[in-house]
């Protein structure tokens, strides 16, 4: 099982885009895919159309496991849009205040999954943020995906995320950087191809995919009726990057 948490502190990359495109992609390959949202804007659990208010979500587990109760993460587990979920909700953002003063907060996740079996791709779709949240999610993954978009300067944010990282690293050993997606890529803009050429100037060439997902409108439109990319519109611009993408995350576990 590999535990992928998908993070950019900034906001409106693509990370919740990457998390359900990606892991659909995976299913249709055959492979066993969990999706954990820990973002209090619940915006991956709404985009697979989950959008009444739930009774249980990781908000409901993580204070469990905290407060020493028993618990188990498939107690909240749904399938959504045909995928699996962890869903969350508006009142996690309460979490980061409430288990402020818990002994070994940063583990509260991590303690959760491990009993998890049977996955081959466990992804966590972060906040755009360094909460403790985010935290969690990186104590508990072996690798981070980190989407970017090629419009503005992000080497700043990615720096900076990088420096966190590190920190991380002193609470997970095993974490690794995968790699960073370019995201609403636009190849006729001079921009994109500046700030892909200084990111693979700053960072090894391996670690940039090859694949770029383009700008695309049916993937916004396709997150608005809550579905998968390849279930809304196979033949759209997103459902080809997103394949081929999936094709080349692939490569990286052969
Ligand atoms: N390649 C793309 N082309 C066009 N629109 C996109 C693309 N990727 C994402 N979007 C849209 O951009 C918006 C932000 O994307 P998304 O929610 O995936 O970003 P995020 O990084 O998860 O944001 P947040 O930091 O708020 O969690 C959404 O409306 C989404 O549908
Ligand atoms: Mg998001």
């Amino acid at each position: 099982m590999n535990v992928i948490s998908i993070a950019n502190f900034k906001g409106g990359v693509g990370k919740t885009t990457t998390a359900i495109n990606l892991a659909a992609g995976l299913q249709k390959k055959g492979k066993k895919v969990l999706l954990i949202d820990v973002d209090p804007q619940a915006n991956l659990t709404q985009s697979l159309g989950i959008t009444e208010d739930i009774e249980k979500s990781i908000y409901t587990i993580l204070r469990q496991e905290a407060f020493g109760e028993e618990t188990n993460i498939t107690d909240v587990l749904l399938n959504a849009s045909g995928l699996d979920l962890i869903p969350s909700s508006l009142d996690l953002a309460g979490a980061e205040l409430e288990l402020a003063s818990v002994y070994g907060r940063e583990q509260i996740l991590s303690q959760l999954i491990q009993p998890l079996q049977g996955y081959d791709f466990v992804f966590i779709d972060c906040p755009p943020s360094m909460s403790m949240l985010t935290i969690n999610a990186l104590v508990s993954s072996d690798f981070v995906l980190i989407p970017l978009q090629a419009e503005f300067l992000p080497l700043k944010g990615v720096r900076s995320f990088l420096k966190h990282f590190e920190l991380v690293k002193k609470l997970n050993k095993k974490i690794k950087l995968l790699g960073f997606v370019l995201t609403k890529y636009d190849y006729r803009k001079k921009m994109n191809q500046e700030i892909k050429s200084q990111l693979q100037e700053e960072f090894s060439e391996a670690m940039i995919f090859k694949t770029h997902i383009r700008s695309n409108i049916a993937l916004a439109n396709a997150q608005e009726q809550g579905k998968d990319i390849f279930t809304y519109d196979k033949n759209a611009n997103g459902a080809k990057d997103y394949s081929e993408f999936t094709i080349e995350f692939l490569s990286k576990f052969m």
